[in-house]
């Protein structure tokens, strides 16, 4: 069965109330379950964790291999412009990642335009809402089929 890590950095936890303007008004837990009820549809798992702290994205990321995932999904938050640290961690490990940002990020404050993760990643998705996890779930299970 393909398994795949979904991490979510910090203030994710606070979707569906922080900017929703900018963020949409669905909550991290109704992201989850669609990502859940996806995965189920394809013979597959997603395991979801959210943390606002660095370090414990950065053992996730590190864990991941051992923990039998094979693949990433990550939206990193504000850690994406800023954390080398976790960008090593990704460097350090062979689990394909998907970036994803809900908002499009390139038309927002020059700050935000950087990513230290997408020049790792297997693919970047940017902009579309919370659609953009379940894009990615479906591009990581078309990459690694269960069987
Ligand atoms: C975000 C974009 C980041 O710049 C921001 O710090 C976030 C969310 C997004 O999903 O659009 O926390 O990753």
């Amino acid at each position: 069965m393909t398994r795949v890590l979904v991490l979510n950095g910090p203030n994710l936890n606070l979707l569906g109330t922080r900017e929703p303007e900018t963020y949409g008004r669905e909550t991290l837990a109704d992201i989850i379950a669609r990502l859940e009820a996806l995965a189920g549809e394809r013979g597959a798992a997603v395991v979801a964790v959210q943390s606002n702290a660095e370090h414990e994205l950065i053992e996730q990321v590190q864990g991941a291999k051992a923990a039998g995932f094979d693949a990433i999904i990550i939206n990193a938050g504000a850690y994406t412009h800023t954390s080398i640290a976790l960008r090593d961690a990704f460097a350090a490990v062979t689990v394909p990642f998907y970036e994803v940002h809900i908002s499009n990020v390139y038309a927002r404050e020059s700050f935000r335009h950087h990513s230290h993760l997408s020049g790792l990643a297997a693919g970047v998705i940017v902009g579309l809402g919370t659609l953009g996890y379940e894009l990615a779930l479906d591009a990581a299970l078309r990459r690694h089929p269960s069987r």
